[in-house]
Formats: C-alpha cells, structure tokens, sequence
C-alpha cells in the first residue's frame, strides 16, 4: 500500500513552500546519460521573487518543469507545500499542478476561441468551482490585471502585452501556491515588457511567490534573488536586495 507523503520538517517551521534537496534530472539518450540538474538543493519561501538565470541549455526550463510538477526528477527530493512530490504518480502530479501552480509562457498560450473571462475561468473549471464563484473570480482577476472593461473580447484582439495580462490572471486562478513564468516578456515589445514586469512586481508586493526565467539582466533585477545555472548546477546566488 502506498505510503502517505513526507511532510517535510521545513515547511512549517520557517515558511518554505518549496523545497529542493539534492535534485537531479538525467535524460538517457541510448548509452549515454545527459545530466541535466545535478543535486540541485533549493528552499523557496512564501513572498520569494526569484530569478533563474543562466545561458541556453543550462537547465532552466527543465527547472521549471519539475517546480511546476509537469516532470519529475530523476533523484533528490522535492517538497511542495510541505509534502513530497518527488514520486508521485501521474494523476496525483497533475492534481497538485492544478491546486498549486499557476504557470505564465513566453508565448501566452490562451485559448483563441474564448475571450477574456473564459480564458481565466479555466483552471478554475478544473477545481470543481461553481459557475457564478468563477465567473465572479475570473471578472476580479482581468480588472486586477486593468482588463476589466476587455473581458468579452477574444485573444485576437488583444494586443501581446494585453493576452500577457490575461495569462497572469488565468496563472492566479486557483490562488497557486507558486507562480512560474518562462520567459514571459520575450515575446513583447519593451514598453509591454515593462508593464508585464510592474504587474509581476505588483503580485509580488501583494505577498506572492513567483518565479521567473529570463536571460534578462534588467528583467532579473526585479526579483529580490538570482540563481544562475550552468550545467545544470547552481553555479551562483545572491539578493537584490
Ligand atoms: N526530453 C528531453 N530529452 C533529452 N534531453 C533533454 C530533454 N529536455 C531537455 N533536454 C536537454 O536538457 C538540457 C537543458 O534543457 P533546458 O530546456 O532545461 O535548457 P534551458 O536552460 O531552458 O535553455 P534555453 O535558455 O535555451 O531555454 C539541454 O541540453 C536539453 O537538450
Ligand atoms: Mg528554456
């Protein structure tokens, strides 16, 4: 019979809502074993804004997967919101990503036959909420985002910055634990770009956990802390402030 999960004796103890230790992730790629995150050790706390670093091929988006449980690791442990997520099957892996993660892409990926208001509504569809609470929560988050008034339009007529908006509003639906992001202005213009990272910033005072790739020095300096990768290791840390 299956062992209930770990609690992790961090979680409560000090706030830490994510917990890496002594991760790793390898690819086999026929005789040849790719390691691609090498006893990567991580304690996240409620309120972080961190930034991952690092040059292409380094591990991010790898990262990233496994924080936001689409991927598992290979070895180590990881504890998300104090229970071990490290062995979890399937179905229990994406019942967590529902409850827990909100996930915010480079390139938006909104549903193009929706508009505003359904677009957000989604995670919430998948957590059993009534239609009047998602519909309530979802008009919230698009006037949270300044999109109030936009809500019964479709993606198409949006401009990038704007569907952006729409993404973080869908990524807050559940009220996840952790916010993740992958390059999330690279698909903007600058002056979009800032404003998606004055939203981040906003979130972020508003006692929310985010996480954010970028190979942005500028953009990485919103973040109170930086991680950078190299080969799959964290080659340097350090605070903004
Ligand atoms: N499914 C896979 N099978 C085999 N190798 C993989 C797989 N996914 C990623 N890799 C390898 O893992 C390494 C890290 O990839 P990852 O996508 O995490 O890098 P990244 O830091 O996000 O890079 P970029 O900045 O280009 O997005 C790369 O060498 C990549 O080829
Ligand atoms: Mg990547």
């Amino acid at each position: 019979m299956a062992q209930p999960p770990d609690k992790h004796p961090d979680f409560t103890a000090d706030g830490a809502i994510l917990v890496f230790d002594k991760l790793c992730k390898n690819y086999q790629l026929g005789a040849f074993e790719l390691k691609v995150l090498q006893e990567i050790d991580l304690v996240i706390r409620k309120g972080d804004y961190l930034a991952v670093m690092g040059p292409s091929g380094s591990g991010k988006s790898t990262l990233l997967n496994i924080i936001g449980c689409l991927d598992r690791p290979t070895s180590g442990k990881y504890f998300l919101g104090g229970q071990d997520v490290s062995l979890l099957e399937d179905n229990d892996l994406s019942a967590i990503r529902g409850r827990h993660v909100g996930f915010v892409f480079q390139s938006f990926n909104l549903i193009s036959q929706l508009n505003i208001i359904e677009n957000i509504e989604i995670p919430m569809f998948y957590q059993g909420f009534s239609e009047h609470q998602s519909s309530a929560r979802a008009q919230e988050l698009a006037e949270l985002v300044g999109l109030g008034d936009r809500t019964r339009h479709r993606p198409s007529e949006l401009s990038g910055g704007q569907q952006q908006r729409v993404a973080i509003a869908r990524a807050l639906a559940n009220d996840p634990l952790i916010v993740l992001a992958d390059e999330p202005t690279g698909n903007l213009d600058s002056q979009s770009g800032k404003e998606i990272l004055a939203l981040l910033d906003n979130l972020c005072e508003r006692g929310k956990t985010l996480i954010v790739i970028t190979h942005d020095e500028n953009i990485a300096h919103h973040a109170q802390r930086q991680i950078r990768l190299l080969d799959g290791r964290i080659e340097k840390e350090w605070y903004n402030r």
